[in-house]
């Protein structure tokens, strides 16, 4: 089994491996965080899950800050043969717009709470007071960015589903190792 912690021409290494993985299981607890929260009755645990759903996207942001420079700096392996011309310029495209995403919606929420007249500090899982974007506080703002954040999220989900189907379609229709190849590194297929 190879233990390659970077990329080679034909497989994906264990750190973009793991942080692909970390990030995806974050941004879809996000999503389930956050559509839950704001539907609670309890004003007690939503304030207690709000904070939550904040120290997590703080810790997502940094991850996918990580990742995207672990992106630049080590070349993705190639497709493999099988991948007809259509994906081949559609895929880099879906990718790009997910690393949009990954981005645009942590900075999104970080914005609501750093405009908002409430002015509830966030505090990264108790470590630290996080301080706010440089932004004017109001009411308007507020909601600008609540709305943002409510689109992002939204067209954020349906991106990463359409995602996983195409990946489901490699392994399942088109038996190749586009999905195997960023589970395991020792996936030797690669170049097929
Ligand atoms: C990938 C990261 C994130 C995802 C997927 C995500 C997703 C969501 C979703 C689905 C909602 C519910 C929207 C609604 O139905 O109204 C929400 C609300 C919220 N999010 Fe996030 N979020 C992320 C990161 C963050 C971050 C980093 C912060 C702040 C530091 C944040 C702050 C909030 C707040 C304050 C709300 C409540 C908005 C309201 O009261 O209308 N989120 N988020």
């Amino acid at each position: 089994m190879s233990m390659s912690i970077t990329n080679t021409p034909t497989r994906y290494g264990w750190a973009a491996i793991i942080l692909h993985w970390l990030i995806g299981a974050l941004f879809i607890g996000q999503f389930g965080l956050g559509f839950v929260m704001v539907r609670l009755t309890s004003q007690r645990t939503a304030f207690e899950l709000i904070q939550l759903h904040k120290s997590l996207g703080f810790l997502l942001l940094g991850l996918v800050i990580l990742r995207i420079a672990w992106r630049i700096g080590n070349a993705a392996p190639a497709l493999p043969r099988s991948v007809g011309p259509f994906e081949r310029r559609t895929a880099p495209l879906a990718h790009f717009a997910l690393y949009g995403f990954q981005l645009a919606l942590p900075l999104s929420g970080w914005a609501l709470v750093s405009v908002s007249m409430l002015e509830i500090p966030s505090m990264p899982f108790n470590l630290f007071v996080m301080p706010n974007l440089p932004l004017a506080e109001s009411d308007a703002a507020e909601n600008f960015w609540a709305a943002a954040h409510w689109y992002l999220a939204y067209a954020g989900i349906a991106l990463v589903i359409l995602h996983a189907l195409a990946a489901l379609r490699h392994h399942f229709w088109l038996k190749d190792t586009v999905l195997e190849r960023i589970i395991m590194p020792s996936s030797d297929r690669g170049a097929e």
